[in-house]
């Protein structure tokens, strides 16, 4: 293999393993020699509609961890839509990069990667995810990448809703535990601060919060924190810090069966998706007396602004009034909790299930 390409880690689960032990339906892989990516799109579920999810860019340590982690991602959207009511089933592109390419290098990536895009015929809708944003859509320019930008024609970026549907699934988190959902003098710490986290930090410094940031470009976290009279801490052990409520909203598995005995506060409610490394760490929270305001329940701001403004033709207030929805959800799910004594995370995949009816 040449310098700059991905090798499959030899104690990760190969490709092989992984595909026949997936539940989706279909999954594309490619390799685009000329830039060394692979380019996975995992449809995991039809069932509702056409699938839909992010494209996501990342550098990964083997190929097959960038196949894994769209596998994951895509049945998250599988759950994620259809407890949004949205018609849509799940997916999730991964373009898992030996480094993330700017400039002519990146355009011609996402060219080459919009030819896959198309050739699915619109079994698979998509758009920004994780390092990638509305210009990247522009560049793909497909009928099937939605979150174009404004001057495009689109929607623009969907991070801000998406920080709105969290703030709303943050009030009836507040609210469920706290009996109020006034954050006036709460502390909130928040992990990453990118398009989504930090407009999230921006809302709750408004709502009278006491907010803590901290991301891995340190640079950036001290930036947001200045900027919003913030205190930033270091992102080495951030979930760590003693706090009222935690959101995660950098990458996912962060609660796990190490983190989640050693987090300092009463509530977990973020953007990043995939935050349980597994569905067990459910549990755990629940023990560890945290409420967990379950991921794909909290984050489909950025699903219903895509979908909801370019495929249903809704306007900005009804926009609103569903992103405030997902604070009535999300309470929806919690009573469920308390009254079968499950976890929260348990209640939405029963929740998801039911509106799939499986
Ligand atoms: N990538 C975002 C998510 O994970 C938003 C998105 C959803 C984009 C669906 C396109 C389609 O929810």
């Amino acid at each position: 293999m040449s310098a700059g390409t991905i090798e499959t880690a030899r104690d990760q689960p190969g490709f092989d393993e992984l595909l026949r032990e997936w539940d989706g339906e279909q999954a594309e892989i490619r390799y685009d020699a000329a830039s060394g990516a692979w380019m996975f799109i995992c449809l995991h579920s039809t069932r509702l509609g056409p699938a839909a999810g992010g494209t996501r860019m990342r550098v990964y340590p083997s190929a097959a961890e960038g196949l894994a982690d769209a596998m994951r991602l895509s049945a998250a959207m599988t759950r994620k839509l259809a407890i949004a009511g949205l018609p849509f089933g799940g997916g999730k592109a991964v373009l898992a990069v030996p480094v993330i390419p700017r400039g002519e290098k990146r355009r011609r990536l996402l060219l080459r990667y919009a030819e896959l895009l198309d050739s699915l015929r619109g079994r698979f809708w998509t758009g920004p995810d994780m390092n990638t944003n509305e210009c990247d859509m522009d560049l793909i320019s497909s009928p099937y990448a939605l979150i174009r930008s404004e001057d495009r024609g689109g929607p623009g970026s969907s991070a801000p809703a998406t920080a709105v549907g969290v703030l709303h699934g943050i009030r009836a988190s507040v609210r469920h535990e706290f009996g109020s959902d006034r954050l006036d003098g709460l502390v909130v710490l928040v992990q990453g601060v990118g398009g989504v986290g930090g407009r999230l930090a921006e809302l709750l410094v408004e709502a009278g919060a006491r907010v803590l940031v901290s991301d891995v470009d340190a640079a950036r976290a001290r930036r947001v924190a200045s900027g919003l009279s913030a205190r930033a801490v270091a992102p080495d052990g951030a979930l760590r810090t003693d706090c009222d409520l935690a959101a995660p909203c950098a990458i996912g598995s962060v609660l796990d069966e190490r983190s989640i005995p050693q987090l300092r506060c009463r509530i977990v409610a973020g953007s990043a998706n995939n935050q349980l490394a597994t569905l067990a760490d459910g549990g755990r929270l629940r023990r560890a007396g945290i409420l967990y305001a379950p991921d794909y329940v909290i984050n489909s701001g950025g699903a219903l602004h895509g979908i909801g403004l370019e495929v249903l033709g809704w306007t900005r207030d009804e926009l609103d009034r569903r992103l405030s929805a997902i604070g009535e959800t999300l309470t929806a799910v919690y009573r469920e909790a308390d009254e079968q004594g499950i976890a929260t995370s348990e209640a939405a995949e029963r929740l998801a299930a039911a509106r799939l009816g499986s």
